[in-house]
């Protein structure tokens, strides 16, 4: 006997993602139907991938539904040897449509802020949580998250930075499985994957075109980043 998910076409299941009307599913059920969907259910786990391979299975990938409204996926961008790798939550409209991460007003003030730190934006890495736009910007989804994320973990992998940066809830949640508010990540660093690299959390550049007047908490943040990878590099 067939569930709810699979008794609806693809046309209903976008129009009830463009309403942002969540069908219930078992989570466990819901994830095991992703992996199961996708030919690239190991890819992203393999400790041999590289580059090349993995762009390609972020094409093709089809790990979640949100491949059925993506213009294309958003890989990444930058500097595959990057000392510093940013993190954001997902592509919106403009990245949806050029294929790269943060290149709207949100991207424009990231670039201003690595500038005032002393980066350009071809210095660093830039990824997303998630590859694929979500409907309307909606918060991704945890089962989408979940799809997504051995991606990027072969991305961290690959890059080997000393230090992440997270901008904004959804990265920061994300990469630390903490369900705290950023004004409560933010001001410490954290430590990330096996290899515990180092971790700041901000506020998202899209948050700070909204209040303008949190600009001078993010700063203290990149401060804060800036002296861990010095302190590192001794
Ligand atoms: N916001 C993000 O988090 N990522 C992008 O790529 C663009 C906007």
């Amino acid at each position: 006997m067939s569930d709810g998910i699979d008794a609806l076409s693809t046309q209903q299941r976008r129009t009830l993602d463009l309403l942002d009307v969540g069908l219930w599913q078992h989570r466990a059920r819901a994830l095991d139907r992703m992996r199961s969907d996708s030919p690239d259910q190991s890819v992203a786990e393999n400790p041999e991938l590289d580059w090349q391979t993995l762009e390609n299975a972020v094409a093709s990938c089809v790990r979640c539904p949100l491949h059925e409204g993506r213009t294309q996926t958003v890989f990444g961008v930058g500097n595959r040897k990057a000392s510093w790798m940013v993190i954001g939550e997902a592509p919106g409209a403009e990245e949806d449509r050029q294929g790269e991460p943060f290149v709207g007003r949100a991207g424009q003030l990231l670039n201003e802020m690595l500038r005032a730190v002393g980066l350009a934006r071809g210095d660093v890495y830039i990824a997303n949580i998630l590859k694929c736009r979500p409907p309307q910007n909606r918060d991704p989804r945890p089962e989408e998250i979940d799809a997504c994320s051995g991606y990027l973990r072969r991305q961290v992998d690959l890059i080997g930075p000393g230090l992440l940066l997270a901008v904004g809830r959804i990265a920061a949640q994300a990469l630390l499985g903490d369900s705290s508010p950023v004004g409560r990540l933010r001001g410490r660093v954290h430590r990330y994957g096996p290899a515990d690299i180092p971790l700041v959390v901000t506020y998202h550049p899209a948050y700070l075109l909204r209040s303008p007047l949190q600009k001078r908490k993010a700063w203290s943040d990149l401060c804060l980043a800036r002296r861990q990878l010095e302190e590192n590099l001794g």
